[in-house]
């Protein structure tokens, strides 16, 4: 491998060096960069990556196809006012608003524990996040290693949950996170709700990591409220355990690569609307998880 990196932490995420992404980068290269990808657990920066949005769509269709992509379906209905105007695949986070008052971006998008799209029956495999403006300080994101969280649980409790399967449901952060006028009723319901397994082994890697997330699983199927309820808290408890945890401190042109199947992610909403964040996001649709 000629590419030059150093690791997040000890078991989890790397920093690539020395790598321009602007245009069309070589078939070898990007190998390179998805071998690392899973070998370090689906959590990937590289730093000043001066792209265009066709730059960052051109990078992310290596992933896979993008939600919003042309004969693909669009992220949820309530966030298409989001969407750049001119690139479906774009979803634009931001605490800005334009000349006319309107926001420029999801203001506060992803401010608790969640796996992107999980409540879809194909949710996101990789999301790629790139920092346009960011703040001189906050505004950071942290992400949880969700392989190390399965692996490190005790055989008992793997056997409890290795058959289960949970509830992922939009309805859970619509009604938490979006005012009502902004919530498209119509995204409520089945589809933006499925069905996956608790413990789900990567299409690439084979490992297993835990796959249920507070932002939007609602139960454990075949088991009553609060029987469910007492073993999510225990797993989300778990699951943000330091030493699964990378808090990324972002610089401008930050480029972040991370998988949803095997990592959780939270926004840290710290900073005030003086100071602008504005990110973009491709969003790449993954296999059913199994
Ligand atoms: C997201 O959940 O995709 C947003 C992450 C961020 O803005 O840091």
């Amino acid at each position: 491998m000629s590419l030059k990196f150093e690791p997040l932490t000890p078991d989890f995420g790397a920093e690539i060096f020395g790598v321009n992404l602007i245009g069309n980068s070589s078939d070898s290269l990007i190998e390179e960069i998805l071998d690392l990808w899973n070998e370090v657990g689906g959590l990937i920066v590289i730093r000043d990556q001066i792209l265009t949005s066709e730059d960052h769509i051109n990078f992310s269709r290596n992933f896979g196809p993008l939600f919003g992509d042309l004969n693909n379906p669009p992220l949820q209905d309530t966030v298409s006012r989001y969407i750049h105007p001119h690139f479906p695949q774009i979803y634009r986070v931001s605490n800005q608003t334009d000349n006319k008052g309107e926001p420029i971006g999801r203001k506060g998008a992803g401010t608790y524990w969640h796996s992107d799209v999980s409540f879809r029956e194909c949710p996101a495999q990789a999301s790629i996040l790139h920092g346009k403006v960011v703040p001189p300080v906050g505004g950071d994101t942290i992400f949880a290693n969700q392989t190390k969280a399965y692996s490190s649980l005790s055989k008992g409790m793997k056997s409890i949950i290795d058959s289960l399967s949970a509830w992922h449901d939009f309805e859970i952060a619509a009604r938490t996170q979006y005012a009502k006028p902004i919530l498209v009723e119509d995204d409520i319901g089945v589809k933006n709700r499925a069905l996956h397994p608790i413990v789900r082994t990567h299409a690439v890697t084979g490992k297993k990591s835990l796959y249920v997330n507070p932002g939007f699983t609602s139960h454990i199927e075949g088991f009553n409220n609060e029987e469910s309820e007492l073993l999510l808290e225990f797993l989300y408890e778990h699951c943000i355990r330091p030493e699964f945890l990378h808090r990324h401190r972002w610089k401008k042109n930050d480029l972040l690569i991370w998988d949803n199947r095997t990592t959780m992610h939270y926004a840290v909403m710290d900073y005030q609307d003086d100071q602008p964040r504005y990110m973009e996001r491709c969003t790449v649709i993954g296999e059913r998880p199994a």
